[in-house]
């Protein structure tokens, strides 16, 4: 898929940082993939073919034996590297310099780092007064430069911040300018691909050619299936897969009746009328509503609503003896990550939309976004013309609303649910909050609650708000709407909502929390 763009090797010494570098790259529009340092020998560097390489930060220190190095020949291939942190006393112990224990000079957070009368090219337009602000982590600090080398920056514990040899486009920096905390740091990417050569030319449009010209090498004349949910990372998959093959897909949509307010309408307009996708619409809400009967606990839910969604899948697959199944896997889902405890981590995240479906059918995966973050999905999502209400849609767990049904799932209170979970997206929609919230939702209490409406009293079930804000999902916090929106949004669902007498809002974060009540 890779092989005509131009390719830039990040090399990963196991730093939690180093997807970050990978990330300001692609907003480079500059393709580059990671791989653990020990998977990288001269021979793996010659077949990638990179332009320029970087070496990423990591726990270990150099000083120690056995620690991460570069394969030597690295630095003899005339291509510009960039250490970074770790991977600047990599280069330096590697080319004949020295790093030692830094006594008392270990640097963890925010520092400053002054530039030196010479000028470099890394560095145009990088210091925006005398000083520049980054973020540091390092014990360690190199003491002797290598050969070659010389200073461009220093800060007050590290005298050598920035080094590089400019004949051989070496350059190394203590700090790491991928991070959030060094403000600019954006810039040194930008600079270092710059005079590294790369003309750019990862963009959406490219990448979209390519995949379908891959898509069609991979499935010849074959049948594929995708299980659609009209989540983006499905959605995506699935137009690009049509695109490239055309109706040698077939979509399964498999309704579980947990859905919201005319999402099944809205997934089966776009897909079937809008895109011409051969979709098939299982609406099996009778079979997940029948076994989710009685069942409350949640992990019994997620159990009962997994194995129904694959049987189901299944039974819509079979007939068309397709070969090969589709799945929206991301990049973050492939990246092999470096862990220290045994070598290189053996297991490669992957999930699974349809667990363990491809072995027990035989099938093979075509995975097109397997080499994308979530936001280039995006950017494809729009390249191929999807609008904003897919693209930027919350994301929704496969469960649906199961797990926001605490305790029994009925269909009365499922219908509750839906409308006063519609009325709630409305109000954020209408304030202009929508793309600012990771995801919001509504969840129906198993608590009933006495309320007084006119003359009445009431006695009926307490509705959760929750929206948060995530950069992943992994961590959240609440979103801090003002009083004013929640109380209107509160009167709205209680005068709009039979069923609802009283809404709460939920300021849990992420931990201690979780985003979904179950
Ligand atoms: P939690 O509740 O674990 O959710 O903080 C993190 C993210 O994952 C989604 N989620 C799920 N997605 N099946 C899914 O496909 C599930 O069982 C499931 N549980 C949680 C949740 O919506 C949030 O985006």
């Amino acid at each position: 898929m890779t092989a005509t763009h131009e390719k830039l090797l990040i090399i990963d010494f196991g730093s939690q940082v180093t997807q970050l570098i990978a990330r300001r790259l692609r907003e480079l529009n500059v393709y580059c993939e990671i791989h653990p340092f020990n998977a990288v020998t001269e021979d793996f560097i010659r077949d990638f073919g990179p332009k320029a390489i970087i070496l990423s930060g990591g726990p270990c220190s150099v000083l120690d034996e056995g620690s991460p190095r570069a394969p030597d020949a690295l630095f003899q291939m005339g291509l510009p590297v960039l250490g970074i942190c770790y991977g600047q006393q990599v280069m330096m112990q590697q080319l004949g310099g020295e790093v030692d224990r830094g006594h008392g000079t270990a640097e963890f957070g925010r520092a400053y780092v002054t530039p030196s009368e010479q000028s470099l090219a890394l560095l145009a337009g990088w210091f925006s007064g005398n000083r520049e602000q980054v973020w540091m982590s390092h014990g360690d600090n190199v003491a002797k430069l290598a050969p070659g080398f010389e200073v461009y920056g220093t800060s007050p514990n590290a005298p050598y911040a920035i080094v590089a040899d400019t004949a051989r486009n070496f350059f190394a920096v203590q700090f790491h300018p991928e991070v959030h905390h060094t403000p600019n740091g954006a810039k040194l990417y930008e600079n270092f691909v710059k005079l590294a050569g790369f003309s750019g030319d990862w963009t959406m449009g490219a990448y979209r050619e390519q995949a379908i010209q891959t898509i069609r090498d991979q499935v010849g004349s074959e049948q594929v299936i995708c299980a659609l949910s009209g989540g983006v990372d499905s959605s995506v998959a699935a137009v690009l897969i049509h695109e490239a093959i055309g109706d040698q897909l077939t979509c399964v949509f498999v309704d579980h009746g947990l859905l919201r307010q005319n999402e099944a309408t809205e997934v089966v307009t776009m897909f079937r009328d809008h895109y011409h996708l051969p979709l098939i619409h299982a609406d099996e809400t009778e079979l997940f509503l029948g076994q989710l009967d009685g069942q409350s606990d949640p992990e019994t839910k997620r159990k009962v609503i997994g194995k129904l969604f694959i049987d189901v899948f299944e039974k819509h697959a079979k007939p068309l003896g397709a070969k090969f199944l589709a799945q929206g896997t991301l990049y973050p889902d492939v990246i092999e990550s470096v862990s220290f405890s045994g070598g290189p981590s053996e297991t490669i995240k992957s999930h699974h939309n349809v667990g363990g479906l491809p072995e027990k059918m035989g099938m093979k995966l075509v995975e097109p976004l397997r080499e994308l973050f979530k936001d280039e999905v995006r950017a494809l999502g729009r390249e191929l013309g999807l609008p904003d209400s897919f693209i930027k849609r919350h994301p929704f767990p496969g469960p649906g609303l199961a797990i926001r049904c605490p305790g029994e799932i009925t269909r009365p209170k499922l219908e509750i649910l839906r409308k006063a979970d519609a009325v709630y997206i409305d109000q954020i929609r209408k304030h202009g909050l929508y793309d600012e919230i990771w995801q919001a939702y509504a969840a129906i209490l198993p608590v009933k609650t006495v309320g007084v409406m006119g003359d009445g009293r009431t006695y009926d079930f307490a509705l959760a708000l929750r929206a948060v804000t995530s950069v992943d999902g992994m961590t959240a916090d609440y979103y801090p709407f003002s009083h004013e929106f929640l109380g209107e949004t509160a009167t709205r669902i209680i005068n709009e909502v039979e069923g609802i007498n009283r809404v709460t809002y939920d300021i849990t974060s992420k931990p201690p929390g979780t985003i979904e009540w179950e």
